[in-house]
């Protein structure tokens, strides 16, 4: 199977309660391979423009807020089905339907602050990393 690339944001609420640690353990026991990574703190326009998509949705407003408050860690992680693996680590969008053992359910509190946020699909996981990083980023 191809490898494919994914783009892993831990949220404020996650680094907050110092759980970054533990998040990124899980990943890499999981077999993914960390491509890039760094620690940043979006400002609100920022925010908007990597959840440009939801920019109609009622929760838009919130959710740029809450991202834009504090410290995030984005990663580009590589694997084979590397987005489908990493939603099923990270668990379901709401953390109360989020199965035991995922980071949803352990570190998420509800469906914003929901500790962290992957791609939906192998062509938005490069469109999400381009947002981030730029090739020399990247470890090769
Ligand atoms: P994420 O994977 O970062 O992608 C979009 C985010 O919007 C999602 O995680 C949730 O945190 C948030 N979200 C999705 N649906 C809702 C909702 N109904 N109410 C509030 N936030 C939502």
């Amino acid at each position: 199977m191809k490898k494919e690339i994914t783009l892993a944001i831990i949220k404020p609420n996650a680094t907050e309660k110092k759980a970054t640690g533990k998040i990124i353990d899980m990943i890499l026991e999981a077999g993914f391979e960390i491509k890039a990574m760094k620690m940043l703190h979006l400002t609100k326009k920022e925010a908007e423009g990597f959840y440009e998509v939801h920019k109609d949705k009622p929760f838009f407003n919130d959710l740029t807020d809450f991202m834009s408050s504090g410290p995030i860690v984005v990663m580009a992680l590589e694997k084979e089905n590397a987005v489908e693996d990493y939603r099923k680590l990270i668990g379901a969008t709401n953390p109360a339907e989020a199965a035991e053992g995922t980071v949803r359910k352990l570190f998420g509190e509800n469906i914003e602050r929901n500790a962290v946020h992957g791609s939906d699909s192998p062509e938005n996981g490069i469109k999400e990393v381009g947002y981030f990083f730029s090739n020399l980023e990247f470890v090769n």
